[in-house]
């Protein structure tokens, strides 16, 4: 397949490209648009065969549902069965924004979308390109990360040209994701509100709304063998960098003792800036300790510079888990495959 690069800085004054992006999802094509929180592999949320390619593109497994991207508050009522109270003040109150909502589907959903559940998981992205690309295609777009099913999350157009060119009509360039980690995820399907994946929208921020939420074990915690998803994502391997991670927990100068005296192969340290000199491997550092934030901005593009120099063993220090925090630490947990040394 031959694909697009589209560029858009500017939706306004890049419109051309905003009205092609919309005529290919339109007429049941794929095309990979910015978000605020990662790049996100577009199709027609309402065209079961448009979402199937989605899956065959990214190699993604069939009952991993996706989360339906809209731009306005219009948008939502035929895709709903309900939009529980609680739902329309988390709307309110971060939306547009990196904030996922799962409630009950309505039938317009096909099974491709929900990944066969009854429930849907809906969000409205405050990136003006992508927010422009929905609003002129008019309809909803069903849109997992653009990164090849177990790979880390792309914040940029260059990390999914690695992985998608040829698999999609169209990849659309508008710079750098301003989050870095995707959505935060959250049930309203099932009476008591449950975190599902922390994201830019903290815990914190969901209970000054909602008050007390639950966290799934599956946040913080890795399955035991057997156990249901509660969030199917939750249950494969992710964000996972070819090389061995592993997450180390304690004080700097215990990191670097440890790192100095546990080199196995080719071995890299990511770290916090600041600290490379205190390393006696190469350090990646990935934002300032206090600084989840950026942290989270860089994360995913450091553990594929990992995979580019060629790193084998990588010790991983390990970040606050406040605020945006508790979502920079799910994702390195998952990069570590759930191995964490505490010393
Ligand atoms: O920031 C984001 O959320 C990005 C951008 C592109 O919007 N999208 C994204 O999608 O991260 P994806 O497919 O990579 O992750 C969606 C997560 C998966 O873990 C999936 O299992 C869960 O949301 N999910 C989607 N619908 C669900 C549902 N009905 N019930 C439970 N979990 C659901
Ligand atoms: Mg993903």
């Amino acid at each position: 397949m031959n694909t697009q690069i589209l560029p858009i800085e500017d939706p306004g004054k890049d419109e051309s490209y905003v009205r092609r992006a919309a005529e290919i999802l339109r007429a049941g094509g794929l095309v990979i648009i910015p978000t605020e929180t990662v790049y996100g592999l577009a199709a027609n949320a309402l065209d079961g065969s448009a979402v199937r390619r989605i899956y065959e593109a990214k190699g993604r497994p069939s009952d991993n549902p996706l989360i339906v991207h809209v731009s306005n508050m219009e948008m939502i009522p035929p895709l709903v069965e309900d939009f529980p109270d609680g739902a329309r003040r988390l709307a309110e109150a971060y939306w547009p924004g990196p904030l996922t909502i799962i409630v009950r589907k309505s039938g317009r959903i096909p099974p491709e979308t929900s990944g066969g559940l009854d429930t849907v998981a809906i969000r409205m992205p405050s990136h003006p390109v992508a927010r422009a690309i929905i609003e002129t295609a008019g309809i909803p777009l069903a849109a997992p990360s653009a990164n090849l099913s177990g790979k880390p999350s792309p914040t940029n157009a260059r990390r999914c040209i690695e992985d998608m060119m040829g698999r999609v009509d169209a990849i659309v360039d508008s710079g750098n994701c301003q989050v870095g980690v995707e959505s935060t995820v959250i049930t309203l399907a099932e009476g008591k509100p449950r975190l599902l994946r922390p994201g830019g929208i903290t815990l914190e921020q969901l209970e000054a709304v909602l008050g007390q939420v639950e966290v799934d074990p599956a946040v913080l915690h890795k399955l035991s063998a057997g156990a249901k998803a509660s969030s199917p994502g939750m249950k494969y391997k992710h964000y996972a960098p070819k090389a061995h991670v592993i997450l180390v927990e304690g004080s700097l100068q215990q990191f670097a003792e440890y790192v100095k005296t546990h080199q196995q192969g080719k071995t890299a340290a990511l770290c916090f800036d600041g600290e490379e000199a205190f390393l006696s491997v190469r350090a990646f550092s990935y934002g300032k300790k206090e600084d989840a934030a950026t942290q989270a901005a860089r994360l995913f593009d450091k553990l594929r510079e990992l995979d580019d120099a060629g790193e084998e063993t990588v010790y991983a220090r390990c970040p606050d888990k406040e605020g945006v925090g508790l979502a920079v630490y799910n994702r390195l947990i998952r990069a570590a495959g759930f191995e964490v040394i505490k010393l």
